[in-house]
């Protein structure tokens, strides 16, 4: 076996299990945000926002409506697709450079948005934990159950950290969780923004992101953001078309969640994946495209399709890094640092909320 003298510590320090488990309990806390009487008025606005933009002429959909608890397990499938490079350029550039983040930081708090799996992340604790100080991790994702399975398992592997999570949109973590989550005992905190989900949004939404995001951090606080750059069509469009049809199954998945959550009653097998690089707007874009005319209820209203049109479910933009930069700066969000993965196929840039 590969028994290592740290293992042989650990075993005989080994708490009961029993223990473990309670100890793990006491570090963790996920809440969602938006209690009560918000809640009823976030679910009122989330139809909205659906219903709208399903009556548009190109019919659209939120793409934060892919991941339930099925959609983030195929965007993780997707994450080890060959094809799929953005993944692993960024956890190349986390593995190798989060020393260097963490040295330009000093001991941070993570607060990381759309945490998925927190499989990079793993990176920056382990960056942070080298400093000393406490480690304290907030997650945010729409889905409850991945982010209450990740953090089961990042409690087991960092027995010092603390998390405390949080179910919730960009939006309403940004505006709700300053107050709520600030840590007392550490002297900044670092949002953290992986994955290029930053291309979801169109430039008029990274505008207002960006101004949120400057409103979350004190003055001196930093921002992680990972960006996918401008690269060949072929290459993108091979990612969004994957060999194994992982890509389509997630897309469909939308319609599914859909049905769920707003007794739609989206017919999976009336849909068909199609992603392609928009070029002049440097963009991928998921569409779903109806395979024959039908009409599909959502409460009280109903939609027709017909064949051949598509609901646009995603865009994901591919980034340039000066332009990223600039628009950092236009939010007082100095940049600090940037750091590519030899291919120079994504980047990940480090800014600081301006002292002023
Ligand atoms: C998580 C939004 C960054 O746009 O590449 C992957 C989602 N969609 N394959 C991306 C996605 C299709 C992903 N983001």
């Amino acid at each position: 076996m590969d028994n290592t003298n740290g293992d042989i510590a650990l075993a005989i320090f080994r708490t009961p299990e029993l223990e473990d488990k309670e100890n793990s309990a006491a570090r963790l806390r996920i809440e969602t945000l938006g209690a009560s009487i918000d809640r009823v008025a976030s679910e009122a606005a989330d139809r909205a926002e659906v219903l709208h933009g399903l009556a548009q002429p190109q019919k659209t959909l939120p793409a934060k409506y892919f991941y339930d608890a099925r959609g983030s397990q195929l965007f993780e499938e997707i994450c080890g697709l060959p094809e799929y490079y953005p993944t692993r350029a960024e956890a190349w550039i986390l593995d190798r450079y989060a020393v260097e983040v963490a040295d330009a930081t000093g001991p941070c708090g993570l607060v990381e948005l759309g945490s998925g799996s927190s499989t990079k992340t793993r990176a920056l604790l382990d960056a942070d934990r080298n400093l000393g100080g406490a480690l304290r991790y907030v997650p945010i994702d729409v889905s409850r159950t991945i982010l209450t399975e990740s953090a089961k398992q990042l409690l087991r592997d960092y027995p010092t950290l603390e998390v405390r999570g949080a179910v919730a949109t960009y939006d309403r973590a940004l505006a709700a969780l300053s107050f709520k989550f600030a840590p007392t005992d550490l002297p900044s905190r670092m949002l953290v923004f992986l994955g290029s989900s930053l291309g979801n949004l169109t430039l008029e939404e990274c505008d207002r992101f960006f101004g949120q995001v400057r409103g979350f951090l004190d003055a001196g606080e930093y921002f992680l953001l990972g960006v996918d750059l401008h690269k060949s069509t072929a290459q993108l469009d091979a990612a969004y078309n994957d060999s194994r049809g992982v890509t389509a199954a997630f897309n469909l998945n939308m319609l599914a969640h859909l049905n769920r959550r707003f007794g739609a009653d989206f017919d999976r097998a009336n849909f068909q994946h199609r992603a392609f690089y928009n070029e002049g707007d440097r963009q991928i874009e998921m569409h779903l495209r109806c395979l024959h005319s039908h009409e599909v209820q959502l409460g009280d209203r109903r939609f027709a399709f017909t064949e051949g049109e598509t609901i646009r479910t995603e865009i994901s933009r591919k980034f340039d890094v000066d332009a990223v930069r600039a628009q950092l700066d236009r939010y007082d969000l100095e940049p600090v640092n940037i750091w590519r993965d030899p291919q120079g196929w994504f980047a990940s840039i480090l800014s600081r909320r301006r002292v002023r």
